[in-house]
């Protein structure tokens, strides 16, 4: 097997975003948002109401146009790819849906440690058309522009697999937690061993740094998130290739940012709820921070978003290391305009 070529020979190691990932000086700062190709967007929509967004997931072709697409429209230092963190559980099994109501459903819902034995192992192929996805997009973008992968991290998934779609308070998944460990270590198990290798793959098909949305952890007390989580999301992020930048996040984890950083990742991804320069004193000055504008600032009149996106550049204090980002994603009812002047607003504010 041929050596994969180092991480530093790559057009895109010496952009804003990876260079502020890995804590080096900067000429601005880098700014990417979550969801940045979605709804919002009227090409997205029009694309939409022709195909169902799963057939648009497994679509390498539209992926990469929407992927790159996006990243261009909006001016943004890296690009995400257009996916979705449910597709894994579609190989273990499960029958996954998106209906306009609900959001995403997946059935029948796992909650008995024989539903979690029945699970399958992912056959390391069944998601072959991300990973050609992220080639394709890859190929397609300008070369330095990066491309980041996602999955989502074991608790997040868990919670989908146990309640079944979204939920408020996550009473399924902290029932089998609480009741039956063995069961929720195994799942927790079973889903790392999937992760892992999804993201690698994403990895080696080209993606230039991962994502690993934690998105639901905020639920957990810090006792139950050392005890039922942590192990199993350093067991991932431990599992992944080297020499590409690890971003974790979550969101309403203020609680939980020093056991999240202590769990892993280079780049911790920050919600609005906590003040930037605060939080990252207390995570600390040898890891890099994503965040933190609230997606709502997006929906608020021009002077309130540019005093909102100096507040938060001040905050950084040009420390190398910070990723502009939202707190979490664009809402669909956000103007395209307005992003872009986000964008702008970021790159001017903060040339060095
Ligand atoms: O631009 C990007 O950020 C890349 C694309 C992306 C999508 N989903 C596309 C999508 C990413 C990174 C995700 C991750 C994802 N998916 C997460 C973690 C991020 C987060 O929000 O915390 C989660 C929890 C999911 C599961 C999921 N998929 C939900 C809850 C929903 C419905 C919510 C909604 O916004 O409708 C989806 C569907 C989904 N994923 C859409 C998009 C563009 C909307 C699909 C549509 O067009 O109807």
């Amino acid at each position: 097997m041929t050596q994969a070529p180092s991480p530093a020979s790559n057009p895109w190691h010496d952009s804003a975003f990876l260079k502020a990932c890995r804590r080096e000086a900067v000429p601005y700062t880098p700014v990417w948002l979550m969801r940045q190709a979605g709804r919002y967007m009227k090409e997205y929509r029009e694309l939409r109401e022709k195909t169902p967004f799963l057939r648009l997931c497994k679509s390498p072709q539209l992926v990469s146009e929407i992927t790159v697409f996006a990243a261009e429209r909006i001016g943004a230092d890296a690009a995400i790819l257009f996916s979705d963190l449910l597709l894994p559980a579609q190989p273990m099994g499960l029958k996954l849906e998106y209906t306009k109501e609900e959001g995403p459903t997946l059935t029948p819902a796992v909650r008995s440690a024989e539903s979690i034995d029945a699970l399958k192992e992912v056959d390391p192929d069944s998601l072959n058309y991300v990973y050609e996805a992220v080639r394709l997009t890859r190929r397609e973008m300008p070369s330095n522009l990066p491309l980041i992968g996602f999955g989502g991290a074991p608790f997040t998934l868990a919670s989908y697999l146990i309640e079944g779609g979204h939920s408020r308070n996550y009473e399924h998944t902290k029932t089998l937690m609480y009741g039956d460990p063995g069961a929720w270590n195994a799942l927790l198990a079973k889903l790392v061993r999937c992760q892992t290798q999804f993201l690698n793959r994403q990895l080696r098909a080209g993606a230039s740094a991962v994502q690993v949305f934690d998105s639901w952890v905020g639920t957990l007390s810090p006792s139950d998130y050392r005890t039922f989580v942590q192990p199993h999301t350093r067991a991932l992020i431990e599992g992944l290739d080297g020499g590409h930048p690890v971003i974790h996040f979550g969101t309403g984890n203020a609680g939980l940012l020093a056991e999240m950083r202590a769990a892993g990742g280079t780049v911790i991804g920050l919600d609005w709820r906590v003040d930037l320069d605060r939080t990252w004193d207390q995570l600390g000055p040898d890891v890099a921070v994503m965040g933190n504008l609230d997606p709502c600032a997006l929906l608020a009149d021009e002077a309130h978003l540019e005093k909102e996106v100096k507040r938060v550049l001040a905050q950084a204090g040009n420390r190398p290391g910070h990723v502009f980002n939202l707190g979490h994603g664009v809402l669909p009812q956000t103007q395209v305009d307005r992003v872009r002047r986000l964008v702008d607003l970021v790159h001017e504010s903060s040339r060095r």
